[in-house]
């Protein structure tokens, strides 16, 4: 079978770095290390006298402690540290799906494992969300249709990318039962957990059954993602289980990365992290709202509850790859195309950027989104208004 690209990010690789306003990123503008190294009390000396050795490579204990604390119930032997949260959900589909095995994967979603899996020679059934006016509804009859004795692991995200929904405790009950009837696994993406827009933290698949690998990592809610350090919080066997494919990946994460992240995860560091997310999120959200507000006969969109992504319909002649492009080579400025979501009359707007930035950037969109429209609306008059 021909191998599945990751459309989106070899996009966002390929261009993020050279244009001059990227608005294509999920999450915060990352903390520099001087603002982590204050928080955390870290000094030069400190990091002049670390040791570029290889660390453990499930993590030290004390960032597995660390991760367990905001995992209640969970101890140090139920948690892998990985290079991102990318490298858990890879470790994770590569320990579950063989060939043939299927996997319910929710959509839209950031498309890793669904890529992985049909990679690994899996058969994925997509249990889409459907958009409801204001609402991403979530079709719990149709997940129980999918799921079935050949279903080896159920695959979703919450709070979601791109759309910034979250499942409330009804639904992650509902996902857990259709799991549970047939004994599957659920791979549970968690890396927007804590980047919640009102602050009220999003319901965790953990704690509630037993075949389930949470994944989760520094990247988002931390807004630290040049640290590439992410981690799986499952059971001790399966934990063990996705540390032995780790010897074939990446052996551990970096000396430096795996001390900073220590530091980060230091209880009340965590908290101010989280909350500079917040802030940025609190604050740069409604100048996005207000600016789509003003385009709204070409724009509709459901807030996000979570992350620095709004995820917006639009009514333009163009589709979502030639829109993208038009506005990355004319105005410099990159967005997620919705087609790599497979729902090409969208666009994913980031709006993590600093706030002067930001507006930069809605400025620039502007300049080419502002002319369709006007077109649109001339050749609207034109035949018949
Ligand atoms: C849902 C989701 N999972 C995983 C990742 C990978 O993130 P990282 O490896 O930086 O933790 C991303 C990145 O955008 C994401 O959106």
């Amino acid at each position: 079978m021909a191998f599945v690209a990751f459309e989106m990010e070899r996009y966002q690789s390929t261009w993020e770095h050279q244009v001059e306003l990227n608005l294509s990123e999920s999450g915060v503008h990352p903390a520099t290390l001087g603002e982590l190294m204050e928080l955390t009390g870290t000094t030069t000396d400190d990091l002049a006298a670390l040791a570029l050795e290889y660390i453990q490579s499930n993590g030290g204990s004390e960032l597995r402690e660390h991760i367990a604390a905001f995992h209640p119930g969970a101890s140090a032997d139920e948690v892998l540290v990985t290079s991102g949260s990318a490298e858990a959900n890879f470790l994770a589909t590569w320990e579950l799906c063989q060939p043939g095995d299927e996997m319910v994967f929710m959509e839209p979603n950031y498309f890793q494992i669904h890529g992985l899996a049909e990679n690994f020679g899996a058969r994925v059934q997509e249990w889409w969300l459907q958009r409801r006016d204001q609402a991403w509804e979530i079709d719990l009859e149709r997940l129980d249709a999918l799921v079935s004795k050949r279903t080896q692991a159920i695959v979703v995200t919450s709070p979601n990318n791109p759309t910034g929904a979250r499942f409330d405790a009804d639904t992650v009950d509902a996902v857990i039962d259709a799991a549970r009837r047939v004994g599957a696994w659920i791979i549970a993406d968690e890396v927007y957990h804590g980047a919640e827009i009102d602050g009220n933290e999003s319901v965790s698949f953990w704690g509630r059954y037993d075949r389930l690998v949470v994944t989760g990592g520094l990247s988002k809610a931390y807004g630290l993602p040049g640290l590439r350090i992410g981690w799986a919080v499952t059971t001790a066997q399966m934990a063990k289980k996705m540390w032995a494919r780790k010897d074939y990946t990446t052996i551990s994460a970096g000396a430096i990365n795996a001390h900073l992240a220590t530091g980060a995860l230091v209880p009340e560091v965590r908290e101010r992290l989280l909350a500079r997310t917040r802030r940025i999120l609190q604050h740069n959200w409604p100048i996005l709202e207000a600016w789509l507000g003003e385009r709204d006969d070409c724009f509709d969109w459901i807030a996000p509850a979570a992350g620095a992504i709004a995820f917006v319909r639009y009514d333009l002649p163009l589709d979502s790859l030639a829109l993208a492009e038009k506005l990355r080579s004319e105005v410099g400025c990159l967005l997620v195309p919705g087609a790599h979501f497979r729902m090409p009359d969208y666009l994913r707007i980031g709006f993590g950027p600093p706030e002067a930035r930001l507006r930069d950037g809605l400025e620039r969109l502007a300049r080419v989104v502002d002319p369709l429209r006007a077109e649109q609306t001339h050749q609207a008059c034109a035949t018949g208004c």
